[in-house]
């Protein structure tokens, strides 16, 4: 067994009505006025109001930016960042999914090392520890209340950059409750739900998994072979949205160390050049990817099988392995995802070679279990184009 190190620093405060303990545990941060960044359409629909009966309960001094965007821009995270300045506030609350736990990771990033954002893009770019952020997930799947990047974009230069730092980046505290979720739409839920699949089977296959994320990603599988069905039909149903929002925050733990592969590999480049979501991006190419990999790591794809709740009894363990992308493949039907960008959108064109260009170049690919040439890339993005 290789040598390897594990530090986790994000408290994780789980459970149904978890929200009303905001103000304690902004009290024990030591925060003195909070910021609140907050998803628009969560702050309008009220499913969060007790987060601010907790704050006036509790004495606590806030403000409150509501204008995430679904891919934040430079411009957006500007925009928070002068409203953290100009309000005084010592600590960031966010609520939200990925994209506005992402503002908050880089407005935080800003309150301490000043500049532009762009400045930090890439790895441990930054050098002061950010002011505290506490994370409350409204949608199961990103994971990015415990990972350690932020996602932002250059819409002058039409790309994305990452901020990503080894111990300053995650949040302090995330607030896990499942009651949050009641009015995800279902579309969202089953997109974001199967990018959490992504980050969980990529970073279980990852040539630089370790057994301590081997843990969290298995069993984040499970999780989501067990609950995905029932969250998408009924997103009140506590015990699926309890499952989704562990699997999603066990994956966010296990792939920014692991590294993800082809998935996401591609779903980057086709995400940044095409107007399709990263949860749909990973929702469509994650069945094609686990189609090409599965023989290239059989035990592990056997045991996805086994927690996807597979019968691999009487199989080979090529068979059985096989089985988790029969499982995958099933899954993707049953919520009603398509299966290929034609499907999604037929008149989307995408160019193939371009993005088999990108990936073949791209870090992202070096941890897939199976080695990738650019002719590889070229057959799995004509399959999922198609
Ligand atoms: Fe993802």
């Amino acid at each position: 067994m290789e040598l390897f190190e594990f530090q986790m620093p994000t408290k994780v405060v789980f459970g149904s009505n978890t929200i009303h303990k905001v103000g304690e545990e902004l009290a024990k941060l030591g925060g003195s006025k909070v910021l609140v960044i907050i998803d628009p359409i969560v702050h309008k629909s009220g499913s969060v109001g007790a987060i601010f009966n907790n704050l006036e309960q509790k004495r606590i001094p806030y403000g409150i930016f509501n204008q995430v965007e679904p891919e934040p821009s430079i411009e957006s995270v500007e925009a928070a960042f002068s409203e953290l300045k100009s309000g005084g506030f010592d600590i960031i609350l966010a609520v939200g999914g990925g994209s506005c736990l992402d503002t908050a990771k880089a407005v935080g990033v800003l309150a301490t090392n000043l500049g532009n954002i762009q400045d930090y893009a890439g790895w441990n770019k930054f050098n002061n520890k950010p002011i505290p952020l506490i994370a409350i997930p409204t949608t199961a799947g990103t994971g990015s209340e415990m990972t350690d990047a932020a996602v932002i974009t250059n819409k002058k230069q039409n790309v994305k950059f990452t901020i990503k730092h080894d111990i300053y980046n995650r949040p302090s505290v995330a607030i896990l409750d499942p009651c949050v979720l009641r009015t995800v739409p279902k579309g969202l839920a089953v997109t974001t739900g199967f990018d959490a699949l992504a980050h969980a089977v990529e970073a279980y296959t990852s040539l630089m998994s370790t057994p301590y994320l081997d843990a969290f990603s298995l069993y984040s599988i499970e999780l989501i072979g067990k609950h995905l069905h029932n969250f998408a039909l009924d997103r009140s149903d506590e015990e699926a949205a309890s499952g989704m929002l562990l699997a999603s925050n066990m994956a966010g733990i296990a792939f920014p160390i692991a590294g993800t592969g082809n998935c996401h590999c591609i779903g980057r480049f086709l995400g940044g050049t095409h107007p399709i979501s990263h949860g749909m991006c990973c929702s469509i190419i994650l069945p094609h990817v686990v189609e090409f990999n599965y023989a290239y790591s059989i035990e592990k794809f056997k045991k996805i099988a086994m927690a996807l709740g597979a019968d691999v009894h009487g199989l080979s363990s090529k068979e059985a392995a096989y089985q988790a992308v029969v499982a995958i493949k099933k899954l993707a039907l049953d919520v009603g995802l398509p299966s290929t960008v034609r499907e999604f959108n037929s008149e989307l064109n995408i160019d193939s070679e371009y993005i088999a260009d990108e990936c073949s170049k791209s870090w992202y690919n070096k941890f897939n279990p199976r080695f990738t040439t650019k002719e590889d890339f070229i057959q799995l993005i004509k399959k999922i184009a198609s």
